[in-house]
């Protein structure tokens, strides 16, 4: 058994994966590890829309850079500006060209619907390392707007979308990226 250290060293964000399809029963088991985190009041307002077709997971790409790009263009300070020129690459796949991408999504007016999410996001990216699954947080993958797309992948229209997460089986586990000592104000 991996102890919880070994755990959160081996937890990555994976850029890499092995094209091989993930058993749809262990996304699932992974969504139901998710539901165990905390969340304020227990309003638990996670929800989970599981993307494993090739062309839905492209056109979700395709669109997020669309959207980013006129972003950029509307406002050259935003802070997405750093991303143009790879937006602009016809071949890069937002999600790493992972096998799958789960979206945690949830209502707009939940009152913690963030934080929630984020702790979910966090359950979920440990419960798919435990398995030897690779997961990153792909924040550009976001930015989906067309209705038409977001009813087709079964996003109400009050719901926002807080974090899509690529999953897949990683080619290799990098190192942990430098992190900076703990920033300790007092300790009384
Ligand atoms: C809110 C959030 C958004 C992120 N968005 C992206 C992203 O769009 N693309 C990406 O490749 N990585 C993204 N990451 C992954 C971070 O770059 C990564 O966590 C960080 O570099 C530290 O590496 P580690 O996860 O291996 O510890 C995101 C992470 C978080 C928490």
């Amino acid at each position: 058994m991996t102890t919880f250290s070994a755990l959160i060293e081996k937890r990555r964000s994976i850029r890499q994966f092995e094209k091989k399809e993930i058993p749809l029963a262990i996304v699932e088991e992974i969504i139901r590890e998710s539901c165990l985190a905390p969340s304020a009041r227990n309003e638990q307002p996670w929800h989970f829309i599981i993307v494993r077709d090739a062309g839905m997971l492209k056109r979700l790409s395709d669109e997020s850079k669309g959207n980013i790009l006129r972003e950029i263009e509307s406002n050259p300070d935003s802070p997405l500006s750093p991303y143009k020129e790879v937006m602009k690459v016809d071949h890069f796949n937002v999600f790493w060209d992972a096998p799958c991408v789960v979206y945690i999504v949830g209502p707009a007016h939940a009152r913690s619907l963030e934080v929630d999410c984020a702790l979910a996001a966090s359950y979920f990216m440990l419960s798919a390392t435990s398995r030897g699954l690779g997961t990153c947080w792909v924040a550009l993958g976001s930015y989906i707007k067309d209705n038409g797309l977001r009813r087709e992948m079964g996003l109400p229209d009050e719901f926002r979308i807080i974090a899509p997460i690529a999953l897949g089986y990683p080619q290799m586990i990098p190192d942990v990226p430098p992190r900076e000592a703990p920033k300790i104000l007092k300790v009384i």
